[in-house]
């Protein structure tokens, strides 16, 4: 078996087992824990075996939508008349994710043997991997194993020998959150600002200079090699028939022991944050979790024997999002934790649709407000009209980002916000 194995639920490490052993960075160290040879399985194959065995897998996108990963490479073109092209999404800017830079500090290569290997089966011959610029030592490290993949010949002319041919290009950003959206992040790709497009035409029909394109996560991407090696029914062993595998869950927030853990998908949400990382510090209870980074709904702590797969966190109100975590415990403002997320994403829109770049900014300055001890009881109606208005009417969802965390506190802790408003008082301790 040419990838790591299950030991159990607490070290399922399929994705995070080399983290913290710097040789594992290196080509060299990476060919003695079985790197590229998943390659060489896939360089073997038709690309659509590829596709196939991913597709059966069960693996889904980790970018956040959840989009199964096999079909997504099966709506690319079958011909081969014009280039294709696979995009890397390394941009990693919703708040509470913090997954994707480990993967590329710590196993640059898994990621860039996912990558191969994705080319491949969507018939592309160029991969760009488009990273957040202030990953400056991650960028060092990604930069690092790229030359060395192509000096070893796993990247460029004749791949291994295979006839098939794959450049790789590390193309920095430059700040922008909204460059993680995948038309946003093509528009960056081609030397325009970072502004989404209307789907459809989805990537796989036009993407990247009009060409067919299929845009992935990082963490999507590096947990390609280990299916190929294995086979779907070894990844289909862990979580759910809907949800299989394992993933990243970054935890942030107040825990005791915050920090990434690679767990099993389906794992209850309250054994994460109480048995994983020490519930909250100091004998704290936890108020709300916003559980799949900050664009998702905050759960109640009562509400978090939800299972962590998307279709559990879905049934619970949520969303398994990135798996992010934020926990909030009983010292937290929930109105100015809402305010500052609100403030972010004022501050990310791209202001192309009215919506969003008038919404954001009103609810960021209403909330403020009420913050201030100026608000009026009126201002929770107008809240929920605003969340009203922004919700599927714009070209991409991060509009409906705030709205999620917003509209679930205000059903949730509306004592909150009415004690703000009438007694310029918060319900936190
Ligand atoms: C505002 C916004 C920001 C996003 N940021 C990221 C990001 O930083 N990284 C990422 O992988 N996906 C991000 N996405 C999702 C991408 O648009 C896309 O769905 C994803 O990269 C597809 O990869 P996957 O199918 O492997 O999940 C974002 C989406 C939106 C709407
Ligand atoms: S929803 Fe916001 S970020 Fe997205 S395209 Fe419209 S203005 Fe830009």
């Amino acid at each position: 078996m040419a990838y790591p194995y299950r030991d159990d639920r607490e070290t399922t490490t399929l994705l995070s087992r080399y983290m913290g052993e710097p040789e594992a960075r290196t080509l060299d160290g990476w060919l003695e824990r079985g790197g590229y040879e998943a390659l060489g399985m896939a360089l073997e194959m038709k690309p659509d075996e590829i596709t196939e065995i991913v597709k059966e897998s069960g693996l889904r996108g980790r970018g956040g939508a959840g989009f199964p990963t096999g079909m997504k490479w099966g709506f690319m073109p079958k011909e081969n008349g014009r280039e294709h092209y696979l995009c890397c999404n390394a941009d990693e800017s919703e708040p509470g994710a913090f997954k994707d830079r480990e993967i590329m500090r710590w196993t640059p290569h898994l990621m860039i043997e996912g990558c191969l290997i994705a080319a491949r089966a969507i018939r592309a011959e160029h991969v760009y991997i488009y990273i957040r610029g202030e990953f400056f030592p991650v960028v060092r490290v990604l930069n690092q194993a790229v030359v060395e993949a192509y000096e070893a010949g796993y990247i460029g002319r004749s791949v291994l020998g295979s006839g098939w041919s794959c450049d790789i290009t590390v193309h920095l950003g430059a700040g922008a959150y909204i460059a993680g959206e995948e038309t946003g992040l093509m528009s960056w790709l081609m030397g325009g600002r970072a502004e989404p497009w209307m789907k459809p035409p989805f990537p796989a029909a036009r993407g990247i200079f009009g060409a067919p394109t299929t845009v992935n996560n990082v963490e999507t991407l590096a947990s390609v090699p280990g299916i190929v090696a294995n086979g779907s029914a070894w990844y289909r062993q862990w979580g759910s028939d809907k949800s299989s595998g394992t993933k990243l869950w970054c935890c942030s927030g107040h825990l005791v022991k915050p920090g990434n853990y690679e767990l099993e998908l389906g794992v209850p949400l309250s054994e994460i944050i109480y048995d994983v990382c020490g519930g909250a510090p100091d004998g704290r209870r936890v108020r709300a979790v916003i559980p799949g980074g900050s664009s998702t709904a905050l759960l109640t702590a009562d509400e978090l024997d939800c299972e962590t797969t998307y279709e559990g966190m879905q049934a619970a109100g949520s969303a398994l999002g990135t798996a992010s975590p934020i926990v909030m415990d009983e010292s937290t403002c929930l109105l100015s934790a809402m305010r500052r997320i609100a403030q972010f994403y004022a501050h990310e829109s791209c202001g192309q649709c009215v919506q969003c770049r008038e919404g954001t900014e009103w609810i960021a300055k209403i909330l403020r407000r009420i913050e201030d001890g100026d608000g009026a009881m009126k201002d929770i109606d107008t809240l929920y009209d605003l969340c009203e208005q922004l919700t599927g009417r714009t070209i991409c969802v991060l509009a409906d980002s705030v709205v999620f965390p917003l509209r679930s506190s205000l059903d949730k802790f509306r004592d909150e916000y009415e004690s703000h408003i009438q007694q310029d008082a918060c319900t936190a301790t």
